[in-house]
């Protein structure tokens, strides 16, 4: 049992728990399971088929293909948008799922093999998670037969991000068997590699930029676990390495030579003392030193050592917020030693989203997202159930609870966007 996760299942988002369905009451005890909201059990089985596929980034093909079949029986036109193969793309290939309703005046009904030159315009709103998963696979299971608000869901993506996909899709079904959201509304895209690249949503949206320069979408909604808290958007973040260049000699006689070892630990805790930026919403940016070496053996002169660091920054704009983070690193290892070098590689300061809708918590989290690899003036939406840090944990899990919040929630941001 998760306690944590107790609390994520009746969380944030508690002006809006689902409908429940009264059933009649047996004795005056009735057992819990007799409540749910009606689409409990499709949502249990969307999501029990999203996390028992395994689709470790890379090899996400067996998802991708169950994902079009459902959503072609659910009356949507599909589309594989194929993405760069890697070292583990099985025979399949790895391709990212557009999907939008069949009733659309968009693309051909040709059963799975839409052209997606067919597109003619983009529609008002995104709503968008991803299919990969980090690594180990962990096989689904679910702690109760008959399942309630408060049963555990186990497995590897169960949270990060298949709970939101499943969520998403229910919410879409839901507000289209209403009459709520119509056939050119929006557009539904669930893309591979987010968990260590984002070269599925970069691929997406290259394919927009070159088929639509002068549109774009008016809302995007990314499905990652915020504890069903509307996100405030997410800290940027730089990597970074730190050189340092000595000379080697003999241990009895340093001052023959130069440590280069000396000089790293001193320009290292000169960064982790620097004030490298706050926000008010993001807190400070963070380093994480999280590999240092140098030297050769203990009694020689170090003539070379080096740190690599994985910075969180909370200045923004996302476009340059990083580069005044970095601006201040190098300031403080030049204070201490001019021969220290740092490289590093592109970054982006905070990624700002809309947090502000009626009946929302919010939320500001840590961690990356593909909010950034998607470009336009779009307004930007991140929510979803479940705890990152259980996510990429041996013991990943989400309650049947947090999926139906996240339902409802999907619901209300996807009216808001479009102002229904
Ligand atoms: C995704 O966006 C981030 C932030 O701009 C960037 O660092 C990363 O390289 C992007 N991924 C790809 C595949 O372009
Ligand atoms: C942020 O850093 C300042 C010092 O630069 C420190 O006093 C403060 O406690 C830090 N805040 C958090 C939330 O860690
Ligand atoms: C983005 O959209 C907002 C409001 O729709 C507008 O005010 C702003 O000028 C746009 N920015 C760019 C770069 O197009």
């Amino acid at each position: 049992m998760l306690p944590s996760l107790l609390l994520t299942g009746l969380g944030a988002f508690g002006l809006v728990r689902p409908a429940e369905h009264q059933l009649p009451l047996v004795g005056d005890t009735p057992s819990s399971s007799s409540f749910g909201p009606a689409y409990r059990d499709d949502l249990l089985a969307l999501h029990k088929n999203l996390v028992s596929t395994s689709s470790q980034s890379g090899a996400e093909g067996n998802v991708g293909d169950w994902l079009i079949a459902y959503l072609q029986e659910h009356k949507f036109k599909t589309y594989k948008q194929q993405v760069s193969p890697r070292d583990n793309t099985g025979a399949n290939g790895r391709f990212n799922v557009l999907a939008w309703p069949a009733e659309s005046d968009v693309g051909t009904t040709i059963r799975g093999d839409v052209d997606i030159s067919t597109l003619v315009h983009v529609p008002p709103l995104l709503v968008t998670s991803h299919i990969d998963v980090v690594p180990p696979h962990i096989p689904y299971s679910i702690d109760d037969d008959i399942p309630t608000s408060e049963t555990h869901i186990n497995g590897r993506g169960s949270a990060d991000a298949k709970g939101s996909v499943a969520s998403q899709l229910t919410a879409i079904n839901l507000l289209r068997s209403e009459g709520v959201l119509e056939g050119n509304d929006f557009l539904a895209v669930f893309v591979v590699g987010e968990e260590d690249s984002g070269d599925g949503m970069r691929a997406f949206s290259t394919f927009m930029e070159d088929k639509f320069p002068n549109a774009g979408f008016k809302a995007a909604i990314f499905g990652e676990p915020t504890e069903n808290k509307l996100a405030c958007g997410h800290k940027g973040i730089l990597s970074c390495t730190v050189t340092a260049t000595g000379q080697a000699g003999h241990s009895g006689y340093p001052w023959l030579g130069k440590s280069a070892n000396d000089a790293l630990v001193r320009g290292l805790v000169a960064l982790i003392d620097a004030d490298l930026g706050t926000n008010p919403v993001f807190g400070n940016t963070t380093v994480n030193l999280g590999l240092i070496q140098g030297g050769v053996a203990a009694n020689v002169i170090p003539a070379a050592a080096e740190a690599a660091m994985a910075i969180r920054v909370a200045l923004g704009p996302q476009e340059t917020g990083h580069m005044e983070v970095r601006r201040r690193m190098e300031a403080a290892l030049k204070a201490v030693d001019t021969s220290l070098a740092m490289a590093c590689t592109q970054g982006y300061g905070v990624v700002e989203c809309n947090c502000v809708v009626d009946g929302f918590d919010t939320i500001a989290v840590n961690y990356g997202t593909d909010v950034p690899n998607l470009s336009g003036n779009h307004t930007r939406y991140l929510y979803g159930p479940g705890d990152i840090l259980v996510a990429h944990s041996d013991h990943e899990a989400i309650t049947v609870g947090a999926l139906e919040t996240a339902v409802e929630g999907y619901k209300t941001l996807i009216k808001h966007a479009l102002q229904k």
